[in-house]
C-alpha cells in the first residue's frame, strides 16, 4: 500500500488498537464512575408515553425469513402517517432496554461492545399519529419520548442537513443517532471507536428488519453535513455528535 493516510485510517479497523490499550489507565480501570446510561433531560420537559414492547408484538406479522429476504433500502414513501405504536415498536427494536444489570450496565435489543450502548436516538417527526411535528428524543429506560422542540418541516430540515438528499423530506420520521463516545471510552479508551461504528450498524439493521415487518421502509444515511445535523439536534459536536440517520415511512403499495 502506497498511501500512508489510508494506511493509518485502515488501522482503525484492526484489533491492534485494542491490544495496545492499557486497561488500567481507562476511566473504568481507574475506578471512576461510568457515565449515565441515558442522557439526562430537563425535568420540566414534556414527555410522551409509548406503548409497552409486549403490546407491539402483534404489529409485525412478517416472518423473519421474509423480513431478511425483502429488506432493501427505501427512498420513496407513501404519504401515510405512522402510528405511535408503530414508532414505539421501531424504537424498541433499535434501542429498547431488555434488562438493567446495575447502574453502569444495561442490556438492550441490540448488541453493543461491553454493553456500553453509546447512542441516543433523536426523531425529526413529520407525520406520526398522536405526535405534534417536532424534534423528540427516545428515553429507552422509561419507554417515553421527550419533546425537544415543536415545529413543522423537521424532515425537510433533516434532508437539507443531509446534503440535500431531498427524498428524506417525504418520510414520516427521520431517526438520527448520536454517539456519546465517553460511554464506550470509559471502558475501552482508544479502542472504542471501531466498536462504536460496529454498534451503529446493529442498530440500523434492526430498524431495517423491524420496518420490513410492519410495511415500512428505511434507508441508512451516512452522508450528511456534520455541523448541520449536530445543530439540528442541538448537540455539542464534541461529547455528543451525529453518526447515522435513517428516514422511515410507509412503503408505497
Ligand atoms: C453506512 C451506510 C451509509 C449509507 N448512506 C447512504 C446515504 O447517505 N444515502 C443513501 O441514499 N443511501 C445510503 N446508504 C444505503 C446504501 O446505498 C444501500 O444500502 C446500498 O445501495 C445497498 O442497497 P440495499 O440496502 O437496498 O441492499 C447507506 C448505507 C449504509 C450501510
Amino acid at each position: 500500500m502506497s498511501d500512508p493516510h489510508l494506511e493509518s485510517l485502515r488501522s482503525f479497523l484492526k484489533d491492534t488498537v485494542r491490544q495496545q490499550v492499557d486497561f488500567r489507565a481507562t476511566e473504568q480501570g481507574r475506578g471512576l464512575p461510568a457515565p449515565p446510561l441515558q442522557k439526562p433531560f430537563p425535568s420540566s420537559a414534556t414527555r410522551i408515553p409509548l406503548s409497552a414492547p409486549e403490546s407491539c408484538r402483534s404489529l409485525g406479522q412478517l416472518d423473519l425469513f421474509s423480513a431478511i429476504a425483502n429488506r432493501e433500502s427505501c427512498r420513496e414513501f407513501a404519504d401515510i402517517p405512522l402510528g405511535l405504536d408503530e414508532l414505539a415498536f421501531l424504537l424498541w427494536a433499535t434501542q429498547g432496554v431488555r434488562e438493567v444489570i446495575n447502574p453502569a450496565t444495561a442490556l438492550r435489543t441490540v448488541p453493543s461492545a461491553g454493553a456500553r450502548h453509546p447512542f441516543e436516538t433523536y426523531l425529526a417527526v413529520r407525520a406520526v399519529k398522536g405526535l405534534k411535528p417536532g424534534l423528540y428524543r427516545y428515553l429507552p429506560f422509561a419507554g417515553e419520548l421527550v419533546e425537544l422542540n415543536r415545529g413543522n418541516h423537521q424532515t425537510r430540515r433533516a434532508a437539507d442537513a443531509c446534503l440535500g438528499q431531498s427524498w428524506m423530506a417525504e418520510s414520516a420520521v427521520v431517526f438520527a443517532w448520536t454517539a456519546i463516545p465517553r460511554r464506550t471510552e470509559w471502558r475501552y479508551g482508544a479502542a472504542s471507536h471501531k466498536v462504536i461504528a460496529i454498534d451503529a450498524g446493529h442498530v440500523c439493521q434492526n430498524l431495517y428488519l423491524a420496518c420490513e415487518s410492519i410495511g415500512c421502509g428505511t434507508c441508512g444515511v451516512g452522508a450528511y453535513d456534520q455541523q448541520a445535523v449536530d445543530r439540528l439536534l442541538g448537540v455539542d459536536g464534541r461529547e455528543e455528535f451525529a453518526v447515522y440517520l435513517a428516514p422511515v415511512g410507509k412503503k408505497l403499495s
